[in-house]
């Protein structure tokens, strides 16, 4: 195992009515709070009402940027931060998904920066200061909740890049599961297929010895493996979402991969796919990930595929190696699959116009991946997937 620093500092409210710490929260960090949400899903679901109920009686004085896109744009960061700047903001409240929260953070940074917002999703380092951001959790996906990443789109340059800080760890998240009640089927189907992704993109490393985050990975994907068919077909079944929303958080910012850190390998060739043709990340990650397992299957990798098969689907320990790596690639499928979500990239809407471009551009860094990846590969691995 590897060294390693590691600190989350966010405070999590976890359950059902956790929402009443909401004032507490805010009224720390000053009471002219800037709202962000998406497109209305919580308008539809009385969030939205319960929210402003609060700020009335606590004497929030509140703003709003409504109408965050799925893959939120670089625009959207800069209506942002100027409605911040008019109004003197002391605090962000993001309510919904990881592009809700990821537009929340990047604002709350740029509000604090004399240039360009796009300069700080293009360099982190760029951020030395920002607002505080609290978060009510709607959907069980990308861990935004609890990390310290950000994911902007500029859909002009078609770039989709993610971008990181300290500072854009949320003070607070209030994690109820029942928020995540109305998401529909297929927002379900990819948020577990994301989740999913960040556990195996660090499950398949190089580094001996780290016991404890392999089989806390393990445990994680078998949460997902078993709650995200109950949440698919029984939307409020508590148990189901309350599992997948703590999975969500805990998949991605370190627990299951300090000490055993790889580059991610599905996730910048996702972020190519969404950058050029606007799809669910989740569902291009779904697409995406068995053909990158078929790719990368051979006698240096096989040992981590049998590990992953013999320990997350159950899969007899005696058979040969290479039987157990194809059968577990198979069982991913036929479960992306048990969720509807599709297993083409054509179904999507990609098409083979821009692959050679978008190849070049995700392979960049992949050479440090668990598996060394050329453009040549990606091209492979996208074509493979059309
Ligand atoms: O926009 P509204 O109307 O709220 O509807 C949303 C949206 O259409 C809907 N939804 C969310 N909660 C709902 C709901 N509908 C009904 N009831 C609810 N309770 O679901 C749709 C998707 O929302 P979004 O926020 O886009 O989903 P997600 O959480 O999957 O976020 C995706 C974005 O996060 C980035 C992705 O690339 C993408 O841009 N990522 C962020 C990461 C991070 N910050 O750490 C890491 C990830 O790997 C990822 O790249
Ligand atoms: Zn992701």
């Amino acid at each position: 195992m590897n060294n390693f620093a590691y600190q989350i500092p966010t405070e999590i409210y976890f359950g059902r009515g956790q929402i009443k710490h909401l004032e507490e929260s805010l009224l720390k960090f000053g009471h002219r709070v800037l709202l962000v949400y998406g497109g209305g899903s919580i308008k539809r679901t009385g969030l939205y009402q319960t929210i402003q109920t609060i700020f009335s009686q606590s004497g929030v004085e509140s703003f709003e940027l409504a109408g965050v896109e799925p893959n939120p744009r670089i625009d959207t960061v800069r209506k942002g931060v100027q409605l911040c700047r008019q109004n003197n903001v002391d605090v962000i409240l993001a309510v919904g998904g990881g592009s809700s929260i990821d537009c929340a953070k990047v604002i709350s940074a740029a509000v604090k920066y004399k240039g360009d917002a796009w300069d700080l999703v293009k360099n982190g380092n760029l951020i030395k200061e920002a607002l505080p951001l609290i978060v009510i959790l709607t959907i069980a996906a990308t861990g935004s909740e609890m990390d310290r990443f950000a994911v902007i789109s500029d859909m002009n340059t078609n770039d989709k890049l993610g971008t990181f800080s300290p500072l854009f760890y949320p003070k607070v998240s209030i994690l109820d599961p029942e928020y995540t009640f109305t998401v529909p089927k297929n927002q379900t189907a990819a948020g577990t297929a994301d989740i999913m992704s960040h556990i195996m993109e660090r499950y398949f490393h190089n580094i001996e010895g780290a016991y404890v985050q392999d089989r806390l990975s393990e445990g994680l994907l078998k949460t997902c493996i078993h709650y995200g068919p109950i949440a698919y077909h029984e939307p409020n079944n508590y148990e189901a979402r309350a599992n997948l929303m703590w999975a969500s958080s805990l998949a991605i910012d370190g627990i299951t991969w300090r000490g055993n850190d790889v580059v991610n390998s599905a996730h910048p060739m996702e972020h190519q796919l969404s950058a050029y043709h606007d799809i669910t990340h989740g569902v291009g990650l779904a697409i995406i990930t068995p053909h990158w397992m078929k790719h990368i299957l051979n006698e240096k990798t096989v040992g981590k595929f049998v590990d992953f098969g013999v320990n997350v689907w159950g899969i007899d320990s005696s058979l040969d190696p290479y039987e157990i790596a194809d059968s577990a690639i198979k069982k991913l499928e036929n479960f992306y699959a048990s969720l509807d979500i599709p297993s083409t990239l054509r179904e999507v809407g990609v098409t083979e116009e821009h692959l050679v471009t978008m190849a070049e551009k995700a392979s960049n860094g992949l050479e440090n991946a668990f598996y060394p990846l050329t453009s040549a590969d990606v091209l492979a691995i996208y074509k493979a997937s059309l």
